[in-house]
């Protein structure tokens, strides 16, 4: 069986963020329980705040990237801070541009995509509740009509500014374990909606 491709991705672009932090953590789970892990840099894709006079005159070219790793990736593992409770605009932004482009040279159009793909949510915060009153909001986000199938694990890391050491890993054994059951849901969720059905 082929390794399930996942996306890792961050809803901060900024240096040192807590919540790309926790994504590597995540990453590094990935790969050791066998997965081929494609990082995500948001800010990379140069993605203007959505605006359909802009999409008028020319699709951005982040946006069709975005589209193409969703149709070649099976899983996707979503790190993310909250902003007054609620997913970051950096998040939310990125996925409206990823559900625009139509069918086009062999790929599906953005929804489709992205429809099917299986979701990991983590968060991390200075904050106690580490994020989590957001995952909710992402959550039916990305089912409702992104159509994603997400795991019923999630984890939101609290006091995150004192949760890594100097080489990136959580402190808390507790708090990886959590991070590891997101990563193994997401993968057992994928192997099991890619496998063919039982005869
Ligand atoms: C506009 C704004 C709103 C915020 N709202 C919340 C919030 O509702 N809950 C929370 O725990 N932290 C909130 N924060 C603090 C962020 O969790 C904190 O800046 C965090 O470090 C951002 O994640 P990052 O380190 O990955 O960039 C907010 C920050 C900003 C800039």
């Amino acid at each position: 069986m082929s390794a399930t491709r996942v996306l890792v991705f961050a809803g901060s672009a900024r240096q040192g963020s807590l919540n790309q932090k926790l994504a590597a953590v995540a990453a590094r789970e990935l790969e050791l329980a066998g997965a081929a892990v494609t990082p995500v840099d948001l800010r990379a894709l140069s993605l203007p705040v959505y605006d359909a006079d802009i999409e008028a005159s020319g699709m951005p070219a982040g946006a069709r990237t975005l589209r193409r790793l969703f149709a070649e990736h099976e899983a996707l593992l979503l790190v993310s801070p909250e902003y007054n409770g609620f997913p970051t605009p950096l998040l939310i932004n990125a996925l409206d541009w990823a559900s625009r482009p139509v069918a086009e040279d062999g790929l599906p159009s953005g929804p489709a995509a992205m429809s099917g793909t299986v979701a990991g949510l983590l968060s991390a915060s200075p904050g106690a509740f580490g994020g989590l009153r957001s995952l909710l909001f992402t959550r039916q986000f990305l089912q409702m009509n992104l159509g994603m199938l997400i795991v019923p694990e999630q984890f939101g890391l609290g006091l995150a500014e004192n949760a890594f050491d100097p080489a990136g890993a959580l402190v808390d054994a507790k708090a990886h374990a959590a991070v590891l059951k997101v990563v193994q849901s997401v993968l057992r969720t994928a192997a099991a909606v890619t496998s063919p059905p039982v005869a």
